[in-house]
């Protein structure tokens, strides 16, 4: 973990500390209207002269609509070049905010205080900041780095268990690629009976590791990007038809079709794959899928991809993952239909 990437102890510590990263000239803080309830009333005390800035909840307006209206707030209060931006909120919060810190007068510094799970374990981890497009998940956007992100694991008391859930699809993911011991450790147990002490500073030490090898993913940080190429389409097409998934429902579904790839690639085994199936629906259920030839469109649109051509990450045996493999579509409608299988 990095000196940027903290864990604190409480809401006031990680305020503090916060604080004297920089002599800014005004500070906003950007919340949501949920972690405005839960989560502002934790650290609004301990935060000098400052302005709140709230949008609505959800991955349905990660947009430019919203930025606009934050972009249009910043200006209102006058904040010029030396401001803040604290973004108090889940992974939504943290691409918007950041992007929308990044590009206000060319960039302000922003700070991210993730509130939700998957933002602890990943989404505030590695710079990329953005908001969908016309559908396209995080299709505007650009990397750059927050001045510090301060992980406060007591925010997570109020997320809701399908978040919590959400959140632990990364946790699997990364496990996946890189641990097989915490793999098996994992698959023993329920959601709720996981031991989030130990698995929190996994993940962040995991993905700090990888994106500090590969800032810009021109290489390894593209194993990141396990079950997120037909997750992000599946993400999108429920996004689209107005019955949202999760960030981590998706990528469930994801992780296993791509699993599926990486079996029909001969770098999984039957009872691997079975295995890594088996707990994923025991966990998270199942979901009715659209027809690939719904999804495919919105595959060819990835930013993994080469052209026309669909590359992702597969699992090479569970513990490892590989990235930039060339898939055909024939691959894809095989892994969809396993899943419309089970
Ligand atoms: N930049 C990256 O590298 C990266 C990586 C993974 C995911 N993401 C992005 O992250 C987003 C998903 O993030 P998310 O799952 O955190 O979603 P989110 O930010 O929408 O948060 C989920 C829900 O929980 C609520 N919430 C947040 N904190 C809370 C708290 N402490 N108590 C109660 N409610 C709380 C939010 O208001 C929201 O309703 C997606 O847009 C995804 O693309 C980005
Ligand atoms: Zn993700």
């Amino acid at each position: 973990v990095t000196e940027k990437i903290q864990i604190a102890k409480d809401p006031a510590s990680a305020v503090q500390t916060a604080l004297t990263l920089g002599n800014y000239s005004g500070i906003a803080v950007l919340v949501d209207t949920h972690t405005r309830a839960h989560c502002y009333p934790l650290i609004k005390n301990d935060l000098p002269v400052h302005n709140v800035i709230e949008v609505p909840a959800g991955e349905e307006y990660k947009t430019l609509e919203t930025c606009t209206k934050i972009w249009k707030e910043l200006t209102a209060h006058g904040f010029d070049r030396d401001a803040v931006l604290i973004v108090l909120g889940g992974g939504v919060l943290g691409d918007m905010g950041g992007f929308c810190a990044s590009t206000y007068k060319r960039g302000i510094a922003f700070i991210l205080m993730p509130t939700t799970l998957l933002a602890q374990v990943d989404a505030s981890i590695g710079g990329k900041l953005g908001v969908d497009f016309e559908h396209y998940k995080n299709h505007i956007g650009l990397f750059n780095e927050p001045v510090a992100t301060l992980m406060v694991t007591s925010f997570l008391k109020t997320l809701p268990a399908r978040e919590i859930k959400s959140g632990f699809a990364e946790i699997i993911k990364h496990c996946l690629s890189s641990d097989l011991k915490m793999w098996n450790a994992i698959r023993q147990k329920k959601v709720e009976e996981q031991d989030w002490e130990a698995l929190i500073p996994h993940s962040i030490a995991f993905k700090s590791r990888i994106v500090s090898e590969d800032p810009k993913e021109s290489g390894v940080r593209k194993i990141l990007n396990l079950g997120h190429t037909i997750g992000h389409a599946i993400e999108s097409h429920f996004l689209k038809a107005g019955q949202p998934l999760t960030h981590g429902e998706a990528i469930v579904i994801g992780l296993i079709a791509e699993a599926h790839i990486s079996f029909q690639k001969k770098t999984l085994g039957k009872i691997n794959l079975d295995q890594i199936t088996g707990y994923l629906i025991s966990e998270y259920g199942k979901c009715e899928l659209p027809q690939s030839n719904e999804l495919l469109p919105l595959m060819q649109q990835d930013k993994k991809n080469r052209g026309k051509e669909i590359r992702m990450a597969l699992i090479d045996g569970v513990g490892r993952a590989v990235w930039d493999v060339k898939i055909s579509e024939n691959e894809i409608v095989n892994a969809i239909s396993y899943y419309q299988s089970l």
